[in-house]
């Protein structure tokens, strides 16, 4: 049998930095533990800009299509912001969010104990904090219909549209009640049917899959307050259901909460294939951040933790998942820190590319 096939798009910024920091990871597993995949590498974003013109080219769409699994480091920068919206390094991801139907967002914000001083939060509030953020990730405002930048008598009116269908909020409700049934049972789902009628559907939607899970505590929270508990008392949560838009901003705020935007993993799944894995990205939740890029100052963690998800989700790995979870836990217990998670002064910095090197250190002790 062949190996199963990661495609791997680095992309702009920091990204391609990361991602060299995750190929020593997926090195490791494959010499260490018999793990061995078809890696491809491609372009995304700026970079495949550059090249081709288009920030994803269609060979790049399809080789992503037919892969196991992608996994994306970052895309976008300050060198490409004059570009047409059409052509912009972020079309190229959303294209293949859409292309590939990723419509569940899993975004976990996990604080490790050893970095409950470095939240922006007081320790008590984050200490032991495990939640998943289910964002909806193929329709709503991002997608919608009309959209665009038009003439209005004698000035212009940019317009999108926040547009849900029932199907869309009942495929993405029944993903986020499954994770509940594997964690605490407990599903949050956040809107805003106060001043919305996508909202007003949404929580119909929502309300109507949850008969089918009676065993989940479901509740529902106006998108609002949610962001303002998220950051009051967070480990009220478990399981939070929301919107494309509404998702974007609380997990950006969530990752405060664990310490650094540089420790937020994601996976975006699709229906499954036919070898029964669901269709699947993965990437960090930070961006390309443009005012670290190049420096060796990244924090790789987000994007090697995305592996971890890929082996847990896509190659039904999940001791080795564990196992990389863990040795990333140890390291940062040791104290080894990137900038980002810096908070006393007088302590230096680690580079990303030490980082790397110390989690790999870590998964050799674990054998
Ligand atoms: P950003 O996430 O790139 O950066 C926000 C802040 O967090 C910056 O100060 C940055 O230095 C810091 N940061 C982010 N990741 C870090 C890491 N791994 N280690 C240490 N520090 C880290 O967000 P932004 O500055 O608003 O956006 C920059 C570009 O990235 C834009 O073009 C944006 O569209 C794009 N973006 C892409 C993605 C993606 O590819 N998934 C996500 C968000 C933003
Ligand atoms: C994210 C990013 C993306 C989003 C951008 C880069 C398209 O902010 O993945 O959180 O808005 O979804
Ligand atoms: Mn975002």
């Amino acid at each position: 049998m062949s190996n199963p096939s990661l495609l791997i798009l680095p992309g702009d910024g920091i990204g391609p930095e990361v991602m060299a920091e995750v190929r020593k990871i997926i090195d490791w597993f494959g010499a260490k533990r018999g793990l061995a995949f078809d890696v491809s590498e491609d372009l995304v974003g700026g970079s495949a800009y550059d090249v081709h013109g288009v920030p994803l080219a269609d060979e790049t769409m399809a080789k992503a299509q037919e892969a196991d699994a992608v996994l994306l480091g970052a895309v976008g920068g300050p060198k490409y912001d004059d570009l047409d919206f059409s052509v912009k390094p972020e079309r190229g991801l959303l294209r293949l969010r859409k292309e590939m139907d990723l419509f569940s967002n899993l975004r976990p914000a996990q604080c490790f104990d050893a970095l409950a001083d470095f939240s922006s939060l007081k320790r008590d509030i984050v200490a032991g904090l495990d939640i998943m953020i289910v964002r909806e990730l193929t329709s709503g405002v991002y997608f919608g219909e009309p959209r665009g930048i038009f003439e209005e008598g004698n000035e212009r009116v940019g317009i999108n549209t926040q547009r849900y269908t029932e199907s869309e909020i009942e495929r993405v409700a029944r993903s986020a009640f499954e994770l509940a049934m594997r964690r605490n049972k407990k599903l949050c789902s956040m809107e805003k049917a106060n001043v919305m009628e996508s909202g007003i559907l949404w929580r119909e939607v929502v309300t109507r899959v949850g008969k089918d899970y009676p065993e989940v505590q479901l509740s529902h929270m106006y998108a609002d307050n949610g962001a303002m508990q998220l950051v009051r008392a967070p480990k009220q949560f478990d399981v939070i259901l929301t919107d494309n838009l509404f998702g974007d901003l609380l997990s950006d705020c969530a990752a405060m909460l664990t310490g650094s935007l540089g420790m937020l993993p994601s996976a975006s799944l699709g229906a499954p294939m036919a070898n029964g894995r669901p269709k699947a990205l993965y990437e960090p939740v930070h961006g390309s951040a443009p005012d670290i890029a190049g420096q060796g100052k990244a924090n790789p963690i987000a994007c090697i933790l995305s592996f971890a998800m890929a082996l847990r989700y896509s190659f039904d790995q999940g001791a080795e998942a564990d196992r990389l979870e863990a040795a990333i836990e140890q390291v940062l217990a040791d104290g080894v820190r990137t900038g980002d998670l810096l908070a006393e002064e007088g302590v230096a910095p680690v580079s990303t590319a030490q980082m790397g090197d110390a989690i790999v250190a870590a998964l050799d002790a674990s054998l």
